[in-house]
């Protein structure tokens, strides 16, 4: 029977065990030496025996940036001067993966303002964006690129991949889902070329296929590649992924060559049903978040528009624990490449369960992380997971600070409390 601590390899990366960080902390882009700043989360994840960690969305182009404080890869000397990251990754014995994307029609207005090139950029969209859509992007509209420009960024992606193998990473992850532009490139809702790029779901799945192709090319065949990816979505828009068309994304993604699938429910509009839980009203109510929140949404009506769509979304979709095994038990049926579980996973129990079932092949947690950096011993710990469960809230109230640029950390009064109370217990024992 698989267990947590079980090794497993996924295309040529050698992982000591099933635990993996999923992707979240995207905050770090703007520090004076981001390196250190992700160094500062992620070694006492590894030195606590964490397998993988999967570095949180970096973008390949400035103009594709969520927020002010997200990694932007433009230049080989930025991601060289991550370079060390993945060097103390590895000395606490783990292993580091980065994920690469681009932002789409959510590029934030205050990363445009604050880089005048970009200013007068529209963000990108795979073809035009039905009109009741427009407050949420900039007032110029979008910019839907020509096929030449398409086939550049995949190029873009193959070299940013080729720069991350050169720094020392293990491999990426392309960040295929969260209303980002592949994930709309992958969604009939919204892509509608009539291009090689559009289509049906062949059509679709070109620009992962093609970026998976140029990373072979740039960074070698052997370059660990992996897709987190919509395998069902809700969409107010018009068709949107059903499970069955994510089960042959998936399968199609493997034919392409990528080494391990994400598949999650994420919804075309940017919302919670990605990281179910609770509404952060204290985010909304806190004076430093409230004024950087409302320039990076650029108008007052976005800003609006977020708190109510934050507010809707998590009366939607409220917290249940493992809310994607029936996407991730349904796609591991249906490939051979590792699956990545991931969403609401907060007890050992359910981790055994899922890898003991071959629901999945590995177990990801994101929130849980930031309040507790060394969750990962109790994980793996057979003394301690019997009646661990992680003390996460799933409050959200780490989603808002990230949004308006400041640091990835658990925002949770009662976390800091608890941690702060750990701290105490751990130096005097
Ligand atoms: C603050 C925050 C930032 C996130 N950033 C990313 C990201 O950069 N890329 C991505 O694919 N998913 C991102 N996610 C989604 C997580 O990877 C994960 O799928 C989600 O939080 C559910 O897992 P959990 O319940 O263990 O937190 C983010 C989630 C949160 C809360």
């Amino acid at each position: 029977m698989t267990t947590l601590r079980d090794p497993i390899k996924v295309g040529g990366l050698e992982l000591k065990n099933r635990l993996y960080r999923a992707p979240v902390l995207e905050g770090a882009g703007s520090a004076k030496d981001p390196a250190a700043a992700y160094a500062r989360h992620f070694v006492p994840n590894a030195e606590a025996g964490l397998g993988l960690v999967i570095q949180g969305n970096t973008v390949v182009v400035p103009e594709g940036r969520t927020s002010t404080g997200m990694s932007c890869i433009d230049e080989r000397r930025s991601m060289l001067a991550l370079a060390p990251l993945p060097a103390a990754i590895h000395g606490a014995g783990g292993k580091i993966v980065i994920q690469l994307g681009h932002a789409g029609v959510f590029a934030l207005d205050s990363w445009h303002r604050d880089f005048r090139p970009y200013r007068r950029t529209p963000p990108w969209a795979p073809s035009r964006l039905p009109r009741w859509l427009s407050p949420l992007h900039r007032p110029g509209g979008v910019h839907v690129p020509s096929t030449r420009e398409v086939a550049e960024l995949v190029a873009r992606f193959g070299v940013v991949a080729a720069w991350a193998r050169e720094a020392g990473y293990d491999g990426v992850q392309l960040a295929g889902a969260n209303a980002k532009l592949l994930h709309y490139f992958l969604t009939p809702a919204i892509n509608r070329r009539r291009d090689r790029y559009g289509g049906d779901v062949v059509g679709r799945t070109a620009l992962v296929r093609e970026i998976r192709a140029a990373i072979a090319r740039e960074a070698g065949a052997d370059y660990p590649v992996l897709l987190k990816y919509p395998a069902l979505e809700w969409s107010p828009i018009g068709p949107s992924i059903d499970l069955a068309e994510g089960i042959e994304i998936a399968k199609l993604a493997e034919l392409a060559g990528f080494d391990a699938v994400t598949p999650v429910h994420a919804d075309v509009l940017p919302n919670t049903s990605i990281a179910r839980g609770g509404y952060p009203a204290d985010s909304f109510r806190r004076r430093g978040v409230i004024h950087k929140l409302r320039q990076a949404s650029g108008s007052p009506l976005r800003d609006r528009l977020t708190r109510v769509g934050m507010w809707l979304s998590t009366r939607r979709y409220p917290f249940t624990p493992v809310w994607n095994r029936p996407i991730f038990s349904a796609v591991k049926e249906s490939v051979s490449i590792p699956v990545f579980a991931v969403g609401g996973i907060r007890t050992p129990g359910e981790a055994a369960s899922i890898l003991a079932a071959g629901q999945a092949d590995l177990i990801g947690i994101g929130r849980p992380f930031y309040a507790e950096p060394d969750l990962s011993r109790r994980f793996l710990s057979e003394a301690d997971s019997a009646s661990f469960v992680a003390a996460c809230e799933s409050c959200n109230e780490c989603i808002v600070p990230q949004m308006a640029g400041l640091p990835g950390l658990c925002y949770n009064p009662r976390l800091t409390k608890l941690r702060s109370r750990r701290a105490k217990r751990d130096s005097s024992a």
